[in-house]
């Protein structure tokens, strides 16, 4: 069992990853305070779970609720796919519109997140081919916002997160179907094109009246790698903002756990996985915060 992470005061486990080689090394981390134990499944057995302080979680639903419960997330995500679709034509052919148009949708996926935290992840899998971009949109937007609460920001910042998340690929609106869909490979000319989709989003959104900074920030930089790696200016570290790092991982995690017509889903653990090995481009802070709220899920699915 690869342990990726404690959260405790006890400086013998904390923040160190390492195998667990024997019942009596799990015993000392359940005798110890630990918040949180993070098990990376990819590297070995598919344990995870809670410190000892936690109740255990029920498993028991039923399959009929469950399934009942899925079905109203998935038409809950459809409408509001359409809404979202509708929202971003009418923002696209009005200059003037102010963008606080979209606040009642921002409060809107965040009060839905909230009653039903499956909604995050369930977005991830419920992508129709016209509705990509919107549904992906939505689930960045509502994993940005779960992702924020659990850092502790407040709910002014919570629902701002979710608007950067549903806005971050507001560019993509504006290259052509015949690129962004098209099948098979890009040329180099029309990978550019797709490339330029940060800074196309960033300019539109500019001028719109009250448009917040950190949206701007999001749309622009959302594809910034922390080792330098990322596009359109190379950001690294510290030049990178915690709400952009939010965004990078949320943004990276959908399309890992999406099916794409060129791969198959990745599984959430594989997604986690990767990202966890790819700490020096993603920010391992963010990445434990969306493994918690994964985790959390999945013990209550
Ligand atoms: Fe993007
Ligand atoms: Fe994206």
């Amino acid at each position: 069992m690869y342990v990726e992470l404690v959260e405790c005061s006890n400086m013998d486990f904390d923040k160190r990853r390492f195998v667990l080689a024997s019942d009596r090394d799990l015993e000392d981390i359940f005798a110890s305070n630990a918040d949180t134990v993070l098990i990376n499944t990819a590297m070995g057995e598919a344990v995870r779970g809670q410190g000892p302080s936690s109740q255990p979680r029920p498993n028991s639903r039923s399959g009929m609720k469950a399934l009942a419960e899925r079905q109203e997330v998935a038409s809950r995500i459809h409408q509001s796919a359409a809404g979202l679709k509708n929202a971003l034509s009418g923002f696209m052919t009005d200059g003037e519109a102010d963008y606080r148009v979209f606040a009642p949708m921002a409060k809107d996926l965040t009060d839905a997140m909230r009653e039903t935290p499956a909604i995050a992840l369930e977005l991830t899998r419920m992508k129709t081919k016209d509705e990509g971009t919107f549904v992906h949109s939505l689930a960045v937007g509502a994993m940005m916002a779960r992702v924020g609460e659990a850092m502790g920001v407040d709910a002014h910042g919570v629902e701002m997160l979710g608007l950067a998340g549903v806005l971050h690929d507001f560019g993509k609106l504006l290259i052509p179907n015949s690129i962004l869909k098209k099948q098979g490979a890009l040329t180099p000319q029309e990978r550019g094109v797709i490339h330029s989709h940060p800074q196309l989003g960033y300019h539109k959104l500019k001028t719109y009246r009250g448009m917040p900074e950190m949206i701007l920030d999001v749309c622009l930089h959302h594809h910034e790698l922390l080792d330098g790696s990322g596009y359109p200016d190379k950001l690294r570290d510290q030049g990178i903002s915690t709400e952009v790092r939010i965004s990078t991982v949320c943004d990276v995690f959908d399309a890992l756990t999406s099916v794409r017509s060129y791969k198959k889903a990745w599984t959430t653990e594989q997604a986690l996985s990767w990202l966890f090995e790819n700490e020096a481009r993603f920010d391992r802070k963010v990445v434990v915060k969306l493994a918690e709220i994964t985790d959390a899920y999945a013990l209550s699915a």
